[in-house]
């Protein structure tokens, strides 16, 4: 997430690390003592001092919905049709998922939270919260600088000393929120081939939609890929995208991204809190896995959200929102391609995202990052929207509704057509979305 700790050079020689892993797994553990993950938005007991040196511990829990129910499936369910095997890497990836990192472990010197599950949790593990992270930046004659030797652009807002603070730094004269997303059937998004998102390009424009392809050099195959994971669609895998959280949500070097966040750059502080030797998070000889894997594994594995049967006025929604070309960005189903899991080869999904980039006028948050230009962002999809409230990138709407009436650049005729429809039209609408 951080433009600084990119990582693509170290890529090629970490091609042969990447790839998916799910044969080995271990049986689950019973339930140890003092390892529930805190409710999203709480915050985690103060930093302590001289901690026990505890082995990064993990957090056995094995529920009813590990078995998933392909009648009447749920937030949070694993992928229906997956083998024993892929269902064992879920139980375990999700123990990490929820598991709460401390500084004997690697968490910070500096960090956002203690685990992902912290922003991650609603209205299951591995949905998404309303918290927000803070990017920083600036426009150096007239060009964005992301102030990147002043700690930019990802802030870290809590530290596991009170001298390692950072801190929005005031030199940063643009500043903007990110919120937390939903994770419900990424590895679909995923196995999307390349080729399959560049089709949805238009090189003339309809109704002012044109759309852009994100490119990034994928740091765990070296390769050129299209980004499609977060609001500026700046990761193309989920392994990738778990290693940048590690190190910049939680401060956990990993094997992509083996360098620590210096607070605001400052390397003197960041090494008289440092004790523990990166790469932080190492491969588990027992499993060939290391954490960010595991957390790959459970993303990956993570169901859609569940869709609900469309009422009447939901089906009539439907087809208001193909009319005021909603669907232009927001594509209703795209197919996915080759998968080592069974589950997610060639499958439709009905994500309601083209995973491009959009000039959104207003509405762009003024960060630069990768191909995103700071009015770009990406096409979020709109599957699951009933239970990740609040919306847009900064999470300022409160309701669809909001959301919608904020959209501008390529999304204005779309938006003015909306705004034109009648209070009735209007309803169905929104009907529809909280169905999908
Ligand atoms: C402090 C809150 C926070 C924590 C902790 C956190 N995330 Fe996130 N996560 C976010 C935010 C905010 C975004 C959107 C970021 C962006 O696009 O700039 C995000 C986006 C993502 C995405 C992209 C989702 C999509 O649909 O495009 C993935 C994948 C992800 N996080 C995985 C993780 C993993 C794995 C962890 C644990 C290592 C984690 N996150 C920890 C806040 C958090
Ligand atoms: C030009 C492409 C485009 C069109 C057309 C478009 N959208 Fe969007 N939509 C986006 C982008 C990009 C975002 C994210 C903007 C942001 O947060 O900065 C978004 C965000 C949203 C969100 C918030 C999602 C979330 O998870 O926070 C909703 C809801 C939404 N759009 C619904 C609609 C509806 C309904 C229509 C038709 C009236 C529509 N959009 C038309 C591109 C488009």
């Amino acid at each position: 997430m951080k433009a600084k700790t990119n990582g693509t050079l170290l890529s090629a020689a970490l091609i042969s690390l990447s790839g998916l892993v799910l044969a080995q797994s271990q049986p689950p553990r019973p339930p140890g003592p003092g390892t529930q993950p805190p409710p999203a938005g709480q915050r985690p007991p103060p930093p302590q001092q001289g901690m026990r040196p505890a082995q990064r511990t993990q957090t056995p829990q094995t529920t009813q919905a590990d078995m998933g129910n392909p009648l009447q499936p749920r937030f949070g369910d694993p992928l229906p049709g997956i083998t024993t095997a892929e269902r064992a890497a879920f139980v375990n990836g999700r123990n990490e998922f929820l598991n709460r990192e401390n500084p004997a472990g690697g968490l910070g010197p500096i960090f956002n939270r203690d685990s992902c599950v912290a922003c991650h949790g609603g209205p299951a593990p591995g949905g998404g919260s309303p918290i927000n992270v803070t990017r920083f930046g600036t426009l150096t004659n007239g060009v964005f600088d992301p102030l990147t030797a002043l700690g930019g652009s990802l802030l870290q807002e809590r530290s596991i000393t009170p001298q390692s603070r950072e801190v929005v730094p005031p030199q940063a004269l643009i500043r903007a929120r990110r919120n937390s997303t939903p994770l419900f059937g990424l590895g679909l998004i995923e196995a999307i081939p390349d080729v399959t998102i560049l089709a949805g390009v238009r090189t003339t424009p309809v109704d002012g939609v044109k759309g852009k392809a994100s490119m990034v050099i994928d740091v765990t195959s070296g390769q050129a890929r299209v980004g499609r994971f977060g609001w500026k669609a700046q990761q193309a895998t989920l392994l990738a995208f778990s290693g940048d959280a590690y190190v910049n949500e939680m401060g956990i070097t990993n094997r992509f991204f083996p360098t620590e966040n210096a607070p605001n750059g400052d390397t003197a502080k960041l090494a008289a809190a440092d004790q523990v030797a990166d790469p932080e998070d190492t491969i588990d000889p027992a499993n060939g896995k290391a954490d960010i894997d595991r957390s790959a594994d459970f993303m990956r594995l993570l169901a859609p959200p569940p869709p609900v049967t469309l009422s009447a006025s939901a089906a009539q929604g439907r087809n208001v929102f193909n009319q005021v070309n909603c669907h232009l960005c927001h594509t209703p189903t795209m197919m996915s391609g080759d998968s080592p899991v069974a589950a997610l080869r060639n499958k439709a999904v009905n994500l309601y995202s083209d995973l491009l980039l959009h000039d959104m006028g207003t509405l762009g948050d003024r960060i630069v990052q990768g191909d995103a230009s700071g009015t770009e962002m990406k096409t979020p999809p709109l599957w699951g929207l009933r239970a990740s409230a609040p919306y847009l990138h900064d999470g300022r709407a409160p309701n669809v509704d909001a959301a919608i009436r904020a959209h501008d650049g390529e999304a204005k005729g779309s938006r003015d057509r909306y705004n034109a429809l009648t209070p009735a039209q209007k309803q169905q609408l929104l009907d529809f979305l909280n169905s999908i």
